[in-house]
C-alpha cells in the first residue's frame, strides 16, 4: 500500500473535515500518500483529484461541511458508472480507499472492491446515526445539539403564547435524532418511525398535559414517522383538538455548523483507525466505535443489519414529560 484515496459522500455531516484531517495526517505517519477525491463518487467519475498533505488539512478540524465536497451519485449504482470509477482509481494509482459517509457510500465502496483489487475501508459519517457497527456516527452529536438549541428557543416563545408546537427533525427513516433530541429538550412527546404513532393517544396526551397546568407542548416529529411529516401531524392533531398550533422544520440547519467536541474526537479516532486498517493490509470493513473501542465490522453488515433504537427511552421521555 502506497497511495490512498479519501472521499466524503452522501449527506455531509459535521466532523467529516476532522475525519479527513485524521486520515491524511495518520497516513503520513505510515508513509502513505493521500489523494483527496472531490464531490464523492461524482468527483471520482470525473477524476477530480487533489493531492493532500498535512498542511492541506490545516484549520479544518473545527469546520462543518466537508472541504472535499460531497454528492449523491446515481451513476455509481450502474455497472458503467462503477467501471468508470474503477478506471479513475487506477488512473490516480490509488490502491486503498477511505470512504466517509453512510450506507449508500459503503455500498458504492463495496461494489468497487468487487471489481478491483483496491482495499477499502468505511468511516461512518451521517447525522442520522443509522449505521450498524458503531454506537454513534460522525455528525450525530452535533446535529442533536443543534436541534436541542433550536428547540430551547422555540420553548421560550411556546411558553409565552401557551402554544402547541410540532418540530420536525431529520433522520431519514430512523428516529435516532428525534429520540435523543426529545429527551434532551424535555419534549412533551416524540414520534419515531420505529413505533407506530397513535394519534388518539397523542391528542389525549397533549390535552391532559395542558389540563395539568403545562404552559406549552412541544412534540418532536422524526421526518420519517408513519403519521407523516410535522405539517401533516400538526394538521391532523390541530384539527381534532381544535387547537392553534405551529410547525417548525429544523431541516438542514442540523447538518451545518462546527462539529461538537464529541464529533471531533470520534472523527479523529475513526479516521486514524481507517488508515491503520489499510496499512495493516485489511479491507472490506467499516471502523466504528462500540463502547469506547474502535471496532471493525464487515461493510455489508453495516447496511444489511439494522441498528436498534432504544425504544425504552421513549418511556423515560413520557415519565419526565409529566
Ligand atoms: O442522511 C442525512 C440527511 O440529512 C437525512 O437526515 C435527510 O433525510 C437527508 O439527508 C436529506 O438529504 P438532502 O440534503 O439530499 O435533501
Amino acid at each position: 500500500m502506497k497511495r490512498i484515496g479519501v472521499l466524503t459522500s452522501g449527506g455531509d455531516a459535521p466532523g467529516m473535515n476532522a475525519a479527513v484531517r485524521s486520515v491524511v495526517r495518520s497516513a503520513c505517519g505510515f508513509g502513505l500518500e493521500v489523494v483527496g477525491i472531490r464531490r464523492g463518487y461524482a468527483g471520482l467519475l470525473a477524476e477530480e483529484f487533489v493531492e493532500l498533505g498535512p498542511r492541506s488539512v490545516a484549520n479544518i478540524l473545527h469546520r462543518g461541511g466537508t472541504m472535499l465536497g460531497t454528492a449523491r451519485c446515481e451513476e455509481m449504482k450502474l455497472p458503467e458508472g462503477l467501471k468508470k470509477g474503477a478506471e479513475s482509481l487506477r488512473t490516480a494509482s490509488i490502491d486503498g480507499l477511505v470512504a466517509i459517509g453512510g450506507d449508500g457510500t459503503f455500498r458504492g465502496a463495496q461494489a468497487l472492491a468487487e471489481i478491483t483489487d483496491i482495499h477499502i475501508v468505511g468511516v461512518p459519517g451521517t447525522i442520522d446515526n443509522d449505521v450498524y457497527g458503531t454506537d454513534y456516527t460522525i455528525g450525530f452529536d452535533t446535529a442533536v445539539n443543534t436541534a436541542v438549541e433550536a428547540i430551547d428557543r422555540i420553548r421560550d416563545t411556546a411558553e409565552a403564547h401557551q402554544r402547541l408546537f410540532f418540530v420536525e427533525v431529520m433522520g431519514r427513516t430512523r428516529g435516532f435524532i428525534a429520540l435523543d433530541v426529545g429527551i434532551a429538550c424535555g419534549a412533551e412527546d416524540v414520534l419515531v418511525p420505529e413505533v407506530r404513532t397513535n394519534l388518539d393517544d397523542l391528542c389525549a396526551n397533549i390535552q391532559s398535559q395542558f389540563a395539568g397546568g403545562k404552559r406549552a407542548s412541544i412534540v418532536v416529529v422524526a421526518e420519517g414517522d408513519d403519521a407523516g411529516h410535522a405539517f401533516e401531524v400538526g394538521n391532523k392533531v390541530g384539527g381534532r383538538l381544535h387547537m392553534d398550533y405551529r410547525v417548525c422544520v429544523i431541516g438542514h440547519v442540523q447538518r451545518g455548523g462546527a462539529p461538537s467536541a464529541r464529533d471531533r474526537l470520534l472523527s479523529s479516532k475513526l479516521g486514524a483507525g481507517a488508515v491503520k486498517v489499510l496499512a495493516e493490509g485489511r479491507t472490506g470493513v467499516m471502523v466504528g466505535e462500540v463502547a469506547g473501542h474502535v471496532v471493525e465490522t464487515p461493510l455489508n453488515l453495516t447496511w444489511s443489519r439494522q441498528k436498534e433504537l432504544n425504544v425504552e427511552m421513549l418511556q423515560l421521555m413520557k415519565t419526565l414529560a409529566r
